[in-house]
């Protein structure tokens, strides 16, 4: 049954569908939002656009609806890219905890001329309160190492389980994903850049300097987090 959450995912992404123009190169991340939206430019006939993704869901998403995805090892620049996240603050700091895709994310984010977060309102904070923890995509042999350092940086690490590798979540990249908890965080921006700084991270999902905006949806509207 459709509940009024999906009723705003769909307003968010219909808002996002006018911001698309033919001949783009679209980056398009996971989840529900972005499901909507995929479905809205398949409607859109008239707009031809090309898609790359680090999701396979997407991907396969994107096929099943007859859109053209791109390799991204071919892509050097995307025009514009929409994404989900689990939080985003009013600097347009954001944090995406779930998936485990987020270096690709980075990737195709740090490629794109805009990359807008697609969120209800119930993912807004005045600053990230990282309930949720940091995700750190590592290297295998560097698994104690990073625990340490990530330690030293104030976060309790816990590599994230599954049957997958011996009791370990490998990436799609085949590395260890780290869950990193944090209590207090004085400053957001420090805390991914020595993240990233550990030998062995190969990305963190604390997004500090790549969104560009973000588009919000709740039951009064959509609004927009501009820098
Ligand atoms: C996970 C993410 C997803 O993009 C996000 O959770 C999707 O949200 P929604 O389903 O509400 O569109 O970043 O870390």
């Amino acid at each position: 049954m459709e509940t009024s959450q999906d009723t705003i995912k769909q307003d968010c992404a219909r808002e996002a569908l006018k911001l698309i123009r033919s001949h783009m190169i679209i980056g398009l991340g996971g989840g529900s939002t972005i499901g909507y939206l995929i479905g809205y430019i398949k409607q859109a006939k008239e707009l031809h656009v090309k898609i790359v993704t680090p999701s396979l869901k997407t991907k396969l998403q994107c096929l099943e609806n007859g859109l053209d995805v791109l390799h991204t090892e071919t892509i050097d620049h995307v025009d514009l890219a929409f994404d989900g996240c689990d939080q985003v603050d009013k600097w347009l700091h954001a944090l995406k905890s779930g998936g485990g895709i987020h270096t690709k994310e980075k990737l195709i984010a740090s490629m794109a001329d805009d990359y807008i977060l697609l969120v209800d309102e119930s993912k807004v904070a005045d600053r990230l309160t990282f309930e949720q923890p940091v995700v750190l995509e590592i290297l295998q042999d560097a698994a104690a190492y990073v625990k340490r350092k990530a330690a030293a940086l104030g976060g309790e690490p816990m590599m994230r389980k599954s049957a997958a590798k011996d009791g370990f979540t490998v990436s799609d990249n085949g590395h260890l994903l780290m869950d990193v908890f944090f209590k207090q965080v004085d400053d957001i921006d420090i805390l991914e850049k020595d993240l990233k700084a550990i030998s062995g991270v190969i990305d963190t999902s604390l997004f500090t300097n790549v969104v560009t905006r973000a588009l919000v949806a709740g039951d009064s509207g959509l609004r927009w987090i501009l820098k």
